[in-house]
């Protein structure tokens, strides 16, 4: 259903949320370990974790570039790195930001992203809200998301450092 003919955008989207061979293979670019092992984040390969931290760090990058391509426009940093958006999506889960991102946004072009970009984006929102993320890759798969609770720590040292209100200067060279 998936690929071999013209997909309507609600369909797209379905294949993007729910990891069509296409959306899979797009994912595969970002990290071939986040698709072979979902839920990696909850479980960081007992073997190997200097290369889950690699992961990780690779997919914060990726998540921050797309995030300045595809939202910047509409979304200063800051805007979505405060003590509004923690409290707002605190001891929710990140499928739930996920899910709303991916069948929202970009506002233009919902569901437009592959859903690899739109785990990266989380990873991101997740990083300058705090949250320890380096460890492994967020997973782009629906259960993988769902096992990850959003929980922004207003104590730890990444949420002062990162904070906007902690550190102006996290938002430096922000456009607007
Ligand atoms: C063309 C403008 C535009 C672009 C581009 C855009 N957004 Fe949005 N975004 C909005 C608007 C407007 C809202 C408020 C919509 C509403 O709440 O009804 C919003 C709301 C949101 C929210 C909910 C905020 C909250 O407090 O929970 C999130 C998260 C979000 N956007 C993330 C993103 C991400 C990630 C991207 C890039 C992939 C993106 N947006 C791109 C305009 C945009």
């Amino acid at each position: 259903m998936c690929t071999g003919h013209p997909l309507t955008a609600g369909l797209r989207a379905y294949c993007a949320a729910f990891g069509a061979p296409a959306a899979v293979a797009a994912v595969v670019t970002l990290s071939t370990a986040i698709a072979s092992s979902p839920l990696r984040a909850q479980a960081p390969a007992p073997t190997d974790p200097a290369a889950a931290a690699a992961d990780a760090a690779k997919q914060l990058d990726l998540g921050e570039q797309w995030f300045r391509s595809a939202c910047l426009e509409c979304h200063a940093v800051g805007s979505l790195a405060n003590a509004d958006f923690r409290l707002k999506w605190g001891g929710r889960s990140a499928f739930d930001l996920f899910e709303l991102i991916r069948s929202t946004m970009p506002e233009h072009e919902p569901g437009s992203l592959s859903v690899g970009t739109y785990a990266s984006i989380v990873a991101y929102l997740m990083k300058v809200n705090g949250m320890p993320v380096g460890t492994s890759a967020v997973p782009s798969d629906s259960s993988g998301l769902a096992l990850i609770r959003l929980a922004f720590p207003a104590a730890s040292p990444a949420a002062s450092a990162l904070s906007p209100a902690a550190s102006p200067a996290a938002l430096r060279g922000t456009p607007r």
